[in-house]
């Protein structure tokens, strides 16, 4: 009975998935909750080979997965990967845009170059990705979930991630934006916020007096699991459960944002 009851309520069978940034290790575990929720799941990064892995596992659930390579940074190689999604799986229902890329420099080191690469992956590209698949969302005329990954540092100032902090509060005020705009059209997007996460992207970052402050401000005293954003990716992206969820930012971080004193 309950679990008859939890899965008409978060069931995703029947859906696909396209996970922009699944060859990573946030991403690769919420593309393979989405699967494990009944999603067919296209992962798309740069890599074939960090994408090997993750479809193994998610086809071990018996869902049905694929690879596309995109680099997103590219406008037109957004507009490609859609028409790829569409003739590999004929449709698209939920979009999770979550490639990500960041760096330690100190504001008043940060290069042009710098600058330019963290806005093209961070921000450009979901920015894009939104205008693509939201397009064809809305011609559509189905209900639709889009899930930005933004970060508790487009929340609240975070020390040392500047360009990355000033991307993420992009993402953060183009989903309340699209949300408010796509509303009435049946299109939902939020922003999944995770708090820390040791991952590819934030090993740079993650220096050991870094750690030690992070576990001074994270009341549960831990980094976040992959498999703890699971939860929220099901609430947001299930048409049932996340039905009149919009414009929100669901933050996952082990207490982080709660911490003053
Ligand atoms: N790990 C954390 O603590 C944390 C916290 C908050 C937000 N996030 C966000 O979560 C998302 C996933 O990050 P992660 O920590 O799993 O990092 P990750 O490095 O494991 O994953 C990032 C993925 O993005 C892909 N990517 C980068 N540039 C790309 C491009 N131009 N085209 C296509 N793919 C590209 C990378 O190949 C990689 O697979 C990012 O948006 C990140 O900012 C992470």
């Amino acid at each position: 009975m309950a679990n008859k009851y939890l899965t008409d309520l978060f069931s995703l069978k029947g859906k696909v998935a396209v996970v922009i940034g699944g060859t990573g290790e946030l991403c690769g575990h919420m593309a393979e909750g989405l699967a494990g929720a009944g999603a067919e799941v296209i992962l798309v990064g740069r890599s074939v080979e960090k994408a090997k892995k993750r479809l193994a596992s998610i086809e071990k659930l018996g869902a049905k997965a694929s690879f596309l390579s995109a680099d997103v940074n590219a406008k037109s190689s957004l507009d490609q990967l859609l028409r790829d999604c569409l003739e590999t799986s004929g449709k698209v229902d939920i979009l999770v845009n979550g490639a990500g890329a960041n760096s330690p420099t100190p504001f008043l080191e940060i290069s042009e170059e710098e600058y330019d690469r963290l806005m093209a992956v961070n921000l450009k590209a979901v920015f894009f990705s939104c205008q693509i698949f939201g397009k064809y969302f809305v011609e559509r005329g189905k209900p639709a979930s889009i899930i930005n990954v933004g970060s508790m540092s487009g929340v609240i100032p975070i020390s040392r991630v500047f360009t990355y902090s000033v991307t993420k509060a992009g993402v953060h005020n183009l989903s309340k934006n699209l949300a408010r705009e796509w509303a009435e059209k049946g299109i939902r997007v939020n922003t999944l916020v995770p708090g820390f996460f040791p991952a590819e992207q934030n090993k740079k970052v993650l220096t050991p007096d870094r750690v030690e402050s992070i576990m001074a401000h994270t009341p549960m005293n831990r980094f976040g699991k992959p498999e703890e954003l699971l939860g929220a990716t099901l609430l947001l992206a299930s048409e049932k459960a996340g039905s009149f969820i919009t414009g929100e930012e669901l933050i996952v971080d082990g207490g982080f944002a709660s911490m003053t004193i």
